[in-house]
């Protein structure tokens, strides 16, 4: 049984939530980031950091292929978690059943809306009256797995695609280590 607490945070770009995972870690550790964009940057700001990093090009490659190599060094790194941020690539099945309910993702909507892409545009043109952020379970069905937490919050007159993003990606780097925290022990 692998310890639940050995975190491995997937990202595909800028990281901003992998770093809140890190700085805000107190009941587990970050004992990898790994992307399938070599370039990532993310990748360097761990580096940096002194945390394992793991990239590879999954451009070209077959979904599965790709995943079995993020397995490999899941388990070079012993981890017991995986938190999906900003990870843009679908899982295989293979990989999603390797994880069950052990693999998070943060979503920038109130799930069950607006799974996928531009959330916050979809929120505006809906005229929702609050916005925000969920994590939840990774499951083969985009964005649809239990979710564990939310953070809502109004929308204001004159917000814009971008202003809500900013808002809600700052609850985001709340919300979800203490998801994260409070996840590895229940
Ligand atoms: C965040 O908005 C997250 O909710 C979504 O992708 C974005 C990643 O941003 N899944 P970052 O790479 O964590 O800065």
């Amino acid at each position: 049984m692998r310890d639940p607490r050995r975190v491995a945070v997937l990202i595909s770009g800028r990281g901003s939530n992998m770093r809140a995972l890190v700085e805000q870690a107190r009941d587990y550790e970050v004992v990898l980031v790994a992307s399938n964009k070599p370039s990532a940057e993310g990748l360097a700001w761990a580096r940096a950091r002194g945390i394992p990093t793991w990239g590879g090009e999954s451009k070209g490659q077959p979904r599965e292929a790709f995943d079995r190599q993020v397995n490999a060094a899941c388990d070079d790194h012993r981890v017991g978690t995986i938190a999906l941020a900003g990870f843009m690539r679908i899982l295989s099945p293979w990989f999603v059943e390797q994880w069950r309910g052990r693999m998070l993702n943060i979503h920038p909507s109130l799930l069950p809306k607006y799974p996928g892409l531009d959330t916050h545009a979809r929120a505006l043109s809906a005229g929702d009256s609050s916005g925000g952020c969920s994590v939840h379970i990774v499951t083969e069905e985009l964005d649809a797995g239990e979710v564990l937490g939310r953070s809502e919050m109004p929308i204001l007159t004159g917000d814009t695609p971008q202003s809500l993003e900013e808002r809600v990606l700052a609850a985001e780097h709340a919300l979800y280590p203490r998801i994260l925290n409070e996840f590895v022990n229940r």
